[in-house]
């Protein structure tokens, strides 16, 4: 079996942050979020990986290419994001007439997904698509099953859902689906909808099953989903102290990573420091995220991610915060006082 990960797309719910970052590789927990997807296919036994890269690519191509995988890792250009199911279509070549999981690359699965490769290859369909419980199907894809839990039926945002089983973002099938995408037509957004391909397999009388997730899942389109991810990931991780504390306390499950120093600070887990930070008289609290190379001083901050790079000094308390790359926020001392911003479009900023 050959996996396609998604790595393409505009991430426009991100902004500001993908005007200079593809979406997938904005970190949760220190790693960026493409790489869980590419953890999950190998721990799945999956060799031959292709990536749909858009016009971010070299950034994505560069990341990857950081980490040695135990796998075959092949970059595939999509140009402009025309659809899920535009992306089977451009990986065409690539997919080589065998069956694959298809895992779209901002996605987090608490379980990872052997559980369901060894589910597609027990029921052999054509299709096996994973879904999960939620509270608000109007807000997703859903999918409406037969007795036996056979797939009848793929509704996008339904006003009346007849089920309350979502579509996580990833997806096992033969090679039947490519046929099923050249045969769709764009939707009213102008994608190739892997929802229609799918339910092109249906119509034709081919066999779609489902696979139900039961742990957590997170599709992380948007800030506040990227918050909730890292308090997942946090949620599981084990202490590790490689930095050096200094008159500092660390409080719960926290890993500091080599070359940080925590001076005069409080630390309180679950949370991650990565490697040559600075933090001194400071309080980092739950769920937070500090990226490599960063400096906390005289400030608090709980339940945020903060990206490599960034300076945070004297800046108050800060909480709930998604922090890019090399941001400075600090407390001003000249006159006259006030807020100064250099801030880039479709900030956010809450006072
Ligand atoms: P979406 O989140 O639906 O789209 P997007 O990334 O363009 O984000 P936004 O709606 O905020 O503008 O895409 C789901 C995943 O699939 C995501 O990881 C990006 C990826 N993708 C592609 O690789 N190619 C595509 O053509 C599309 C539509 C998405």
């Amino acid at each position: 079996m050959k996996a396609l990960i998604l790595s393409g797309g505009h991430g426009t719910r991100l902004r500001p942050l993908t005007y200079s970052q593809q979406k997938q590789l904005i970190p949760v927990a220190n790693k960026p979020v493409l790489f869980y997807a590419i953890e999950d296919v190998i721990e799945a036994g999956i060799k031959d990986i292709g990536i749909i890269v858009g016009p971010n690519r070299d950034q994505v191509i560069e990341t990857v290419k950081s980490v040695d995988w135990d796998a075959n890792i092949e970059f595939i250009y999509q140009g402009d994001p025309l659809g899920l199911a535009h992306a089977i279509l451009v990986a065409e070549e690539f997919l080589d007439d065998e069956e694959f999981v298809m895992y779209l690359g901002d996605n987090i699965l608490k379980d990872g997904i052997v559980e369901h490769a060894r589910r597609f290859k027990e029921l052999n369909p054509d299709s096996l698509i994973l879904l999960t419980e939620v509270d608000e199907p109007q807000r997703f894809g859903v999918a409406e099953l037969d007795e036996n839990g056979k797939v009848k039926r793929l509704i996008e945002k339904p006003k009346v859902p007849p089920s309350n089983y979502a579509l996580v973002g990833i997806y096992f099938f033969k090679p039947i689906i490519i046929e099923a995408c050249k045969n769709i037509k764009p939707s009213w957004r102008n994608e190739l909808e892997i929802t229609d391909a799918i339910q092109w397999l249906i119509d034709k009388g081919y066999r779609v099953e489902a696979s139900i997730v039961k742990g957590w899942w997170k599709d992380t389109g948007k800030p506040e989903d990227i918050l909730e991810a890292n308090r997942l990931v946090l949620d599981e991780i084990e202490s590790e102290i490689k930095g050096s504390l200094d008159n500092s306390k660390v409080i719960g499950r926290v890993v500091i990573k080599e070359g940080s120093i925590i001076k005069n600070s409080t630390v309180k887990g679950p949370c991650i420091i990565g490697k040559n930070c600075e933090v001194v008289d400071s309080y980092i609290g739950p769920y937070t995220s500090v990226g490599n190379n960063c400096k906390v001083i005289g400030t608090e901050i709980e339940d945020s991610v903060i990206m490599e790079g960034s300076k945070i000094i004297n800046a108050g308390r800060i909480i709930e915060s998604l922090i890019g790359r090399g941001v400075t926020i600090q407390k001003g001392d000249s006159k006259p006082t006030g807020q100064r911003f250099v801030v880039g479009d479709n900030s956010n900023i809450v006072l």
